[in-house]
């Protein structure tokens, strides 16, 4: 039986707040923390690069948090790459892979706009994108991503669970229709790894980003980039680190993941996530999705008894719920109820501005939960969404 009241001992903050903005990013359990304290009081120096004690235990903490990591996503250690997050990982894959001028890739009209943007960058080399159009409830049809390939294209890079609806995507739909066209797929799995169950052979993708700061709990600065081929690309970011060998104007790289981590990388960082993924495995992925699943189907339903207020997104959604209240601009929903109520909810875009134009809306207010929220916690918010329509009668 899955002990929320347990869990929430592991974050403070959470006796001050009701938090529900784990979307942009999560809160971080004590031991995740601990374990970068740990770091920088006993053994902090850089990885791989010495022979002294305190490197060696940096770079062997470093390379076992790879290990751990790749485990939870069932993917190879030498093709998980460390970044910095979900953006830097998608840019790594648009900026290294061996483009054509006339290659043409197909996104969706669903994307943060780190998914969307690398790829209209690329325009200016002469590649040609389609962006595809997702239902009224945030759900792409896979069809309409194979009527839109062409003999020319070369990627499908679409998200995982929307960070507008909640929506989950039938990616593994799409990976068949594309290798069976011979096509690449890069599943931004920002909103997905630590909330559904991830399992990247499974999945059978050749690219998948993700976030250490939102489901995996890590910290900040941390992020994770699987490459089912390495050697498919060109590491477009060079330096310490990469390479084996430079002679005169030659150079040999470093075998993946190395050649794909360049400089100094964020080691307490992902020494913190590692401990947090340890810790999300210890409860279970499938534990933490039926929880947030849960959650968000009780707040929609809930908000959507509510005559003043509209409730976006598709009934079985993960742990996402975006609303407006009509009349009230959604910043000004998430200042009343973080002044009333200390309820830290999203407002904006969400950095998604093609979708919001499709909702013909500017904005939207974004409740979102992680294994830690509870249904009191539900009850604060939709109390206090009632309570707004004093303000729009
Ligand atoms: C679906 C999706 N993709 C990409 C990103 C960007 O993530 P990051 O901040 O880790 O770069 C986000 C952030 O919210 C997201 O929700």
């Amino acid at each position: 039986m899955y002990d929320v009241y347990a869990v929430r001992e592991d974050f403070p903050v959470l006796k001050e707040v009701v938090y529900l903005d784990s979307t942009a990013t999560t809160q971080t359990p004590v031991p995740a923390v601990e374990a970068m304290l740990e770091y920088f009081y006993r053994y902090a120096g850089n990885h791989g690069r010495g022979a002294h004690h305190l490197a060696r235990e940096t770079t062997n903490r470093y390379e076992d948090a790879r290990e751990t990591v790749a485990r939870f996503l069932n993917a190879d250690p030498s093709k998980t790459i460390f970044t910095k997050n979900t953006t830097d990982g998608i840019n790594l894959v648009a900026n290294s892979y061996p483009w054509e001028a006339g290659d043409h890739i197909v996104t969706t009209m669903l994307e943060h706009h780190s998914n969307l943007l690398p790829w209209l960058h690329l325009q200016k080399r002469g590649i040609n994108v389609t962006i595809v159009s997702p239902d009224r409830k945030g759900i792409i049809d896979p069809q309409m991503i194979e009527n839109a390939l062409t003999d020319r294209t070369k990627l499908i890079s679409v998200t995982h669970v929307s960070n507008v609806f909640g929506s989950v995507q039938d990616v593994s739909r799409i990976t068949k229709i594309a290798s069976r066209k011979g096509v690449k797929v890069l599943i931004d799995g920002a909103q997905s790894a630590g909330h559904i169950p991830v399992d990247l052979k499974a999945l059978g993708c050749d690219f998948f980003a993700t976030a250490g700061h939102k489901g995996l709990l890590g910290p900040q600065g941390t992020g994770v980039l699987y490459i089912k081929e390495p050697d498919l690309l060109d590491s477009a970011s060079l330096g310490g680190g990469t390479v084996s060998d430079v002679s005169g104007l030659a150079y040999t790289l470093e075998p993946s993941p190395a050649c794909f981590e360049a400089g100094t990388p964020n080691i307490p960082g992902v020494i913190g996530l590692a401990r947090a993924v340890e810790y999300v495995e210890k409860i279970g992925v499938s534990e933490i999705e039926k929880h947030e699943a849960k959650l968000s189907r009780q707040t929609a339903k809930r908000l959507l008894e509510l005559e003043h207020v509209e409730v976006y997104g598709p009934e079985n959604r993960a742990g996402v719920v975006p609303f407006n209240v009509p009349g009230l601009h959604a910043h000004d929903v998430s200042l009343i109820l973080d002044q009333t109520k200390k309820i830290c909810v999203r407002s904006g875009h969400h950095c998604a501005i093609p979708i919001a134009r499709f909702l013909e809306v500017e904005s939207t207010v974004r409740a979102s939960f992680a294994l830690y929220n509870t249904e009191e916690e539900v009850d604060i918010l939709v109390n206090a969404v009632n309570a707004l329509k004093a303000l729009v009668s």
